[in-house]
């Protein structure tokens, strides 16, 4: 910083400036009028204002200084680092007490991350260890080829599980900071109308019925593809969560200003307990041992529908169903 461009040098500028302007005038007075003591009072009464306007600049000045070379030693690695000594309550203090609050966020952020980070490899970790010794065990004899077309197909089967891990980490990385560039006005409607034929694809093995009410001509703004894989997340559980022969009703309508997406189902529902943690990544239900998943679905639905300025509710009862209710402001 050049240092006439300091906001130091500039108050003090005006200031001395202001300083003999008033001086000026004070003679002037003292000329015209002619009082006794007149200059000696006037004299006093200056003196003391610019000594305290001295110390108020110098104060500002110095809270300033002070401020922003606490702020140059917080960086990633001392995010927990905050800005200590904001004695005043003036604006100067509340600059400092918001940059705290932007710390606060920023802390919370990177912890999320790197936990995130942390999760996402202890995932990975376990089924490549159990690929890995599943191999060592078999090559320490001969097999018959029946056994290795096993071996190897059970193989394929663990791959194409870590394959779809990797596929929502990615996913879920996206949805929290989204390319904007493809934003768009599109037809919610037709969205949802597609996704309910795949479910009703989805569901013919478990001989599940699929019925939707869809209100046609919706229109929202934000990622159709993003928010398409969002929904048929929650379709998806609808289907694997309940038995064979089940129900399960997706609805689109419009209420006020806010398109409504509701599936419902009659599945083996969510536990009171477990229904804090379920858009938590990799959280799975106590229930989903026997069921795939990595345990990120609802939390890539949850991310994506936040970009989208919506939010998702759940109401569900245990062995009765589930109803997963989504709000999106409509364009
Ligand atoms: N429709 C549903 N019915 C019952 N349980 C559900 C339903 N949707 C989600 N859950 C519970 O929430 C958990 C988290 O869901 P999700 O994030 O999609 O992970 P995943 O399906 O991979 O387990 C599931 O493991 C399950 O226990
Ligand atoms: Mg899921």
């Amino acid at each position: 910083m050049k240092k006439s461009n300091s906001l130091k040098f500039k108050l003090f500028f005006w200031y001395i400036v202001s300083l003999l302007l008033v001086g000026f005038f004070i003679i002037l007075t003292v000329h015209i009028y002619q009082y006794k003591y007149s200059a000696f009072v006037l004299s006093v009464v200056f003196i003391i204002l610019s000594g305290i306007g001295f110390i108020t600049i110098y104060r500002i000045t110095r809270s300033l200084t002070d401020l922003s070379s606490q702020m140059r030693q917080i960086t990633s690695k001392n995010l927990d680092k905050r800005i200590s000594s904001l004695k005043s309550d003036d604006e100067i203090g509340e600059l400092g007490k918001t940059f705290n609050d932007l710390l606060d966020r920023l802390d919370i952020a990177f912890k999320r991350e790197r936990q995130f980070i942390a999760d996402v490899a202890h995932e990975m970790k376990t089924p490549i260890a159990t690929l890995r010794s599943s191999f060592e065990v078999t090559l320490q004899k001969t097999r018959t080829n029946d056994e290795y077309k096993k071996i190897i197909k059970d193989s394929i089967t663990e791959t194409d599980r870590l394959t779809t891990t990797l596929k929502d980490v990615l996913d879920l990385a996206w949805s929290e900071v989204p390319n904007e560039n493809l934003r768009a006005v599109f037809n919610l409607s037709s969205l949802i109308t597609e996704l309910s034929e795949i479910a009703q694809k989805l569901a013919v093995k478990k001989q599940i019925n699929v019925s939707y009410r869809i209100t046609p001509e919706i229109k929202i703004n934000g990622f159709r593809e993003k928010l398409g894989r969002a929904i048929l997340n929650i379709i998806d559980n609808a289907i694997k969560y309940s038995p064979e022969k089940g129900m399960v009703e997706i609805n689109l309508f419009k209420r006020d200003d806010k398109a409504i997406i509701a599936i419902k189902d009659t599945g083996s529902g969510i536990k009171e307990n477990e229904i804090n943690h379920i858009f938590n990544r990799f959280y799975r239900g106590s229930k989903s041992d026997k069921v795939f998943g990595a345990g990120l679905g609802l939390a890539i639905a949850k991310a994506t529908i936040n970009i989208h300025k919506g939010i998702i509710e759940v109401k569900s009862k245990a062995k009765e169903g589930t109803m997963f209710v989504v709000y999106l402001p409509v364009e």
